[in-house]
């Protein structure tokens, strides 16, 4: 699918893996909405890239928010591709604590909203959109791309809450490319393994000292833009549909 002129969605765009989708998408030739709560960093970004973005304060999790990041893209362009990239790092917590204690449910649920929910709340809302579309010429009308993780397949300790909501998304990815095969909207699933982002909290060379080496190969952690470029591939590639890729340079994640 070519996607000049096209406009495309990215939640979380302010936000590590969102950003270098964000600046990719429009190297591709889209105008890009930014869904993201990161007001200062996602305005420094529109200006960084001289109007072929703009910012919309979009919360997944919330209707209305989400139905309007989708309008303000559809008043640029056609939208064509929506990219579920919102998130960052949670607390990490065993089902039990050391004292016995469960964890609360509330944070489980919490996290499950934030992740699988408002994943599904941007995929219904866009496919909704782009459904509404002349389809391209091939009969493609878009593409949603959520994002998962290898926490789907590996969960550490302490993940119950993410790896669940992650493998929510990883499962929601064949039904939704289904569902929405009558109206030629693919649905696709990147799982990253460990990407260098603000999501850690930390400065770059202490983060590959932890991580880098849990990686076969490349013996590092993934670049942002290195995941960009699968978004960029995936869009690209009509007969993607329904499937979750892993980008993890091979990394599996054990017991911690
Ligand atoms: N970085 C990694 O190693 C890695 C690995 C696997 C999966 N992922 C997934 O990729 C996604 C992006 O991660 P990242 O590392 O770029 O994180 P990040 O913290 O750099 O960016 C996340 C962005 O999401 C935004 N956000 C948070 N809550 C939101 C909400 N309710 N509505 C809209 N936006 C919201 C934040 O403001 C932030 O800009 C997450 O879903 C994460 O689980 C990341």
């Amino acid at each position: 699918m070519q996607i000049a002129g096209s406009s495309a969605l990215v939640t979380g765009g302010a936000g590590g893996l969102g950003e270098a989708t964000v600046r990719r998408l429009v190297a591709d030739g889209a105008r890009v909405v930014i869904a993201d709560l990161a007001d200062e960093k996602a305005e420094k970004l529109v200006a960084d890239l001289g109007g072929a973005a703009v910012y919309h304060r979009t919360n997944v999790t919330d209707d209305d928010s989400v139905a309007g990041a989708v309008a303000a893209a559809v008043a640029l362009a056609p939208l064509r591709v929506a990219v579920n990239a919102h998130g960052g790092m949670t607390a990490a917590m065993r089902v039990l604590n050391k004292d016995g204690s469960p964890m609360p449910q509330a944070l489980f649920d919490k996290t499950v909203s934030l992740y699988l929910s408002g994943t599904f709340n941007v995929l219904r809302q866009s496919a909704a959109a782009m459904a509404a579309q002349e389809p391209l010429e091939s009969g493609v009308r878009g593409v949603v791309i959520n994002t998962a993780s290898i926490a789907a397949y590996e969960g550490q300790v302490g993940q119950s809450d993410y790896s669940a909501a992650k493998a929510g998304v990883v499962g929601l990815g064949l039904v939704a490319a289904r569902d929405l095969s009558a109206v030629g909207v693919r649905v696709m699933t990147i799982a990253p393994g460990t990407f260098f982002t603000p999501a850690f909290r930390m400065e770059e060379e202490a983060a590959q000292e932890m991580w880098g080496k849990t990686v076969p190969f490349p013996k590092r952690m993934g670049r942002a833009d290195e995941y960009a470029a699968l978004v960029s591939t995936i869009v690209a590639n009509d007969y993607l549909n329904g499937e979750t890729i892993r980008i993890d340079g091979a990394q599996r994640f054990g017991l911690k």
